[in-house]
């Protein structure tokens, strides 16, 4: 394996977290590269289950090296409670780096993702609220404070002083909030700046420097390409760049030194938050989906919007992220589920459509056109790939054709010991 990125192709939570960590057996160094802790990965390990949310899940192998890159949003005080919750259950994080120009959220960051949802009424997006959104817009405005801001305190103090004078004006002009005291969050940020210090590197050195030595560095990317900024359904997405093309500005890698792409998808969709999504089920079988696949957010405990897999969305992906593999997620949710549908196109008034619309009023008039397959029994137990169900292999053959892109592996329940390797990594 030379550099791997695992990206999610669908709108997040398509086990990317699960894969990871599976493949990170094979890996020396694992990177988050954008995103914050929005996202949630779960990964199941003898028994225990681990929530991640900032953190590389690679973290559950004691010998790999993982980083936080500088395209990651920080919020200090999760970050210390993630790393306070893993010690306390034996896992150590002193292999654990974040980049010196990683951007820091701030409690106005989170306010104001708060209120400007509140104030959207029927019209918000559904964030997290985590201030993520706020985080990227001041990262972009050029008035954010980074990793390295933060470890000077003469920088932050200058810095923060800007931020809150300006965000308290905002708050109380807008929503009419009486805002936070400097002194306070800057003693706060002072403490939580001696407690992250340690762990603070130029981390593009440390993965240039890694991939130049053949070592293996594997990529973990957050959401998924229908929530990227640019790609997604815009407006409804988060603020980073979850394709595979944001490596490069997350981690700062050059493109050339990437590897392989592969992409996470479920066996079907899903969806948190709100924003169209074509094959979205409203009846009992988007409710057993639901249920037997335990679609319900890690981060906000919300139900997932659950629906059939949409080989357009997945198709826009592998071209978007130049996908060289699929991983095909949860298959064994879809089981005893007599006949099985596959969007393969949209029809939008006359025409048939096959690649990602742009346009959200389109998207939201696009009906999906099906295919039906005959449904399996249980596959939880199957590790190889020609001992699966002839209906699953049909399955999966029409997913390769349409997306023109190889299954590289499989998973058929949430344990390392239920992953179906196709391609070598
Ligand atoms: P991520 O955000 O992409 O890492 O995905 P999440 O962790 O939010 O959601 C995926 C959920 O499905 C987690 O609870 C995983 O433990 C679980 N999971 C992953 N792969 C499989 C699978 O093949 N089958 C089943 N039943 N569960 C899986
Ligand atoms: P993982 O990494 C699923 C969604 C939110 C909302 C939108 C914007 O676990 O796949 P944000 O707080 O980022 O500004 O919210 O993005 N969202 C996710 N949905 N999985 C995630 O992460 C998500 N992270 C954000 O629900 O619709
Ligand atoms: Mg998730």
């Amino acid at each position: 394996m030379s550099s791997l990125v695992i990206v999610g192709a669908q709108w997040g939570d398509e086990g990317k977290g699960k894969l990871t960590d599976y493949l990170a057996e094979k890996a020396d160094v694992v990177v988050r590269y954008q995103g914050g802790n929005n996202a949630g990965h779960t990964v199941e390990v003898d028994n225990e289950t681990y929530k991640l949310q900032l953190i590389p899940s690679g973290i559950l192998y004691p010998d790999k090296q993982c980083i936080i890159g500088n395209g990651v949003v920080l919020d200090p005080e999760a970050f210390l409670n993630e790393i306070r919750n893993l010690e306390n259950r034996g896992i150590s994080a002193r292999n654990l780096r974040i980049s010196d120009r990683a951007h820091i959220i701030f409690p106005y960051h989170k306010k104001i993702d708060e209120l400007s949802e509140l104030k959207r009424g029927s019209d918000d997006i559904g964030t997290t609220k985590k201030g993520i959104g706020p985080c990227y817009a001041d990262k972009t405005e050029r008035i954010g404070i980074r990793v390295c801001d933060l470890l000077k305190k003469e920088v932050l103090a200058k810095k923060l002083k800007v931020n809150v004078e300006l965000k308290n004006a905002y708050l109380k002009k807008m929503y009419d909030f009486e805002g936070y005291s400097y002194d306070e969050m800057l003693a706060k940020y002072l403490e939580y700046a001696e407690q992250i210090r340690p762990f603070v590197e130029d981390t593009s050195v440390l993965i240039y420097d890694a991939i130049k030595a053949g070592r293996k560095v594997l990529f973990e990317g957050a959401q998924g390409t229908l929530l990227d900024l640019d790609f997604g359904t815009y407006p409804y997405v988060t603020s980073s760049h979850p394709i595979a093309g944001g490596v490069c500005i997350g981690a700062g890698v050059g493109p050339a030194l990437i590897g392989k792409v592969v992409g996470v998808v479920k066996a079907y969709t899903t969806r948190v938050g709100k924003g169209p999504f074509p094959t979205e089920l409203f009846d009992e079988t988007g409710e057993h989906i639901r249920i037997v696949g335990k679609e319900f957010g890690t981060v906000t405990g919300r139900p997932r919007r659950c629906g059939w897999f949409d080989a357009v969305i997945v198709r826009y992906a592998a071209r978007i992220s130049g996908l060289t593999g699929i991983a095909v997620t949860k298959l064994d949710t879809l089981s005893n589920i007599p006949t099985i549908k596959m969007c393969v196109g949209y029809r939008l008034g006359k025409k048939i459509i096959r690649d990602f619309p742009a346009s959200l009023e389109d998207l939201e008039k696009c009906e999906p056109i099906y295919e039906k397959f005959k449904g399996w029994g249980d596959i939880s137990d199957i590790t190889e790939y020609n001992k699966l169900p002839t209906s699953v292999l049909r399955y999966l053959e029409r997913i390769e054709e349409i997306c023109g892109t190889r299954i590289s592996l499989l998973s058929v329940g949430p344990k390392r010991s239920q992953t179906i390797m196709i391609d070598k990594f």
